[in-house]
């Protein structure tokens, strides 16, 4: 009897483990750059600057560290917490991996304005490249001066030089130009450098360009429009971590369908609660993690739309389960100190409930729109690593499900301490009557 007793919370607390290990994976996806100082956008290679104070010397290794001092940029003074030694770069939203180089975060000093091209130039849409203004004629459009509005609402034309630092090219490959009825609109910029158009914002991934529209006279105007970056597919990748995640899930999947056999093999392990409940945990982590697997090991191009977005929910409903069956173990492990064994056809009524709301809760997940994009099957196969979809969809329902299992076993734990004996020896005479 006590063996059993220490036996399920054993297979739990493994199970958690094995849960919880790929969602950590998972996880990190998200926190790539979070070591650094600020967004990689924000910032400029600012090797070959001169350090601020001299007496730290340059050194012979100024690429690879960062001394703790400060660096003097286009005569800004940078200080130490806003450099950090990178060595990548990020193009078009993918990681490229380059020589180790010092960047600074100059964008939190001053406010950044981006152009495309450099002077004379403007960016040609169907190309992809900047191209050089026909005639001098057209070229009146000055990057020397902007019109900004002031936070107290008043508009001024600034020195663009003075007021902001510049940054010059394309934040991304595919560009778009954001139209009304086929007209360029009004884009206000902000003296912090964000643009705006009624719900459009951006303060970062954007960058302006000339553009030629004729006016009412027929008379045709350059005038500065911002680009924005068109969302990119993201690449699929498989890759080690992908290949080390998808053999922890199937070797889970494995030990899952080892202990299913045991339960379904054990006969006087069969027919318990615990049996039952094990049982069916197991499924839902066969299930689920299967699913995980291949969605991992799949290439999304090649799964039709139906696939991309069902597959997910079925994953999402089986992980969901599994982590609040887990839960109505620990609840039922809890009762049973009160000398309330739960019998198995007790596990069902209570476990269609929980079917139904895990599966309401997949239904709604599908239908539900994350940014105004559905939250599966836009271009991966799973919730997007790109926004936090995961954490609200499946990180808070799995929170809630430790929550109510932790409060139950710190309950256990409590009432074993304080009965030892008779407690325990009523449990165990309630077990064994129940058997
Ligand atoms: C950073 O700037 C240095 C000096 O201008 C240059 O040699 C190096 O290639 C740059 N690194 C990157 C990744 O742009
Ligand atoms: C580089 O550093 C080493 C060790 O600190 C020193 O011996 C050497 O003289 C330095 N070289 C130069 C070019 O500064
Ligand atoms: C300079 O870098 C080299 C290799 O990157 C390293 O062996 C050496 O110790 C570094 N010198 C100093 C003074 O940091
Ligand atoms: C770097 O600077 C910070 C504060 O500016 C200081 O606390 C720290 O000790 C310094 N580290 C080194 C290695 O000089
Ligand atoms: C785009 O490229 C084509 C061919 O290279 C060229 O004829 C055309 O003028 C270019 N368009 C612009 C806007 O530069
Ligand atoms: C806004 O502030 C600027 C300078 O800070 C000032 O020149 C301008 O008159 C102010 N505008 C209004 C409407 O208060
Ligand atoms: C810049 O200012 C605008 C208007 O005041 C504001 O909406 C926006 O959030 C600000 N952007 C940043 C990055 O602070």
């Amino acid at each position: 009897m006590w063996a059993n007793l220490l036996v399920s919370p054993l297979i739990l607390l493994l199970a958690f483990m094995h849960n919880l290990f790929p969602l950590v994976v998972l996880a990190q996806n998200n926190q790539v750059t979070s070591k650094y100082p600020c967004a990689f956008i924000d910032t400029v290679n600012i090797t070959g600057s001169y350090p601020h104070e001299h007496e730290y010397g340059i050194g012979n290794n100024s690429t690879a560290q960062p001394y703790n001092n400060s660096y003097i940029y286009q005569w800004m003074i940078i200080p130490p917490e806003l450099v950090a030694v990178y060595d990548f770069i990020i193009e078009n939203g993918v990681r490229v991996p380059k020589e180790r180089h010092l960047r600074a975060c100059v964008c939190k000093l001053k406010p950044c304005i981006r152009f495309c091209c450099s002077q004379g130039f403007f960016y040609s849409l169907e190309n992809k490249t900047c191209s050089a203004f026909s005639s001098i004629l057209d070229n009146f459009l000055d990057q020397e001066f902007m019109k900004i509005q002031l936070t107290n609402g008043s508009i001024e034309t600034v020195s663009t030089a003075t007021h902001f630092l510049v940054h010059r090219g394309t934040p991304c490959e595919h560009m778009r130009i954001i139209t009304k009825d086929n007209r360029y609109v009004h884009w206000t910029l902000y003296e912090n450098g964000t643009i705006a158009y009624k719900n459009h914002l951006f303060s970062k991934h954007y960058c302006f360009s000339a553009f030629r529209e004729s006016n009412k006279g027929n008379e045709i105007e350059w005038q500065w429009q911002p680009l924005a970056c068109v969302p990119e597919r993201l690449p699929f990748i498989l890759g080690v971590r992908e290949w080390t995640y998808a053999i922890c899930l199937i070797i889970t999947v494995i030990c899952m369908i080892i202990i299913l056999f045991v339960y379904l093999l054990c006969t006087d392990l069969r027919n318990t609660f615990y049996g039952v409940a094990i049982k069916s945990y197991t499924l839902c982590i066969i299930i689920g993690y299967s699913l995980l697997a291949h969605l991992t090991l799949t290439n999304p191009a090649n799964m039709s739309k139906y696939a991309c977005s069902k597959i997910p929910s079925f994953a999402l409903l089986y992980l969901v389960l599994s982590f609040y069956i887990l839960s109505f173990i620990s609840f039922n492990f809890y009762l049973s100190f009160f000398g309330i064994t739960l019998s198995n056809l007790m596990f069902w009524f209570i476990f269609f409930p929980i079917v139904v709301v895990a599966a309401c809760w997949s239904f709604f997940v599908t239908f539900e729109l994350y940014n105004n994009r559905p939250v599966f099957g836009n271009e991966i196969c799973w919730f997007d690593p790109r926004n936090w979809s995961i954490v609200m969809y499946l990180y808070i329902p799995i929170l809630l499900s430790c929550v109510f299992s932790g409060v139950f076993y710190i309950l256990s734990l409590v009432k074993l301490n304080d009965g030892p004996d008779g407690d325990v020896n009523k449990l165990i005479a309630s077990i064994s009557r129940n058997r």
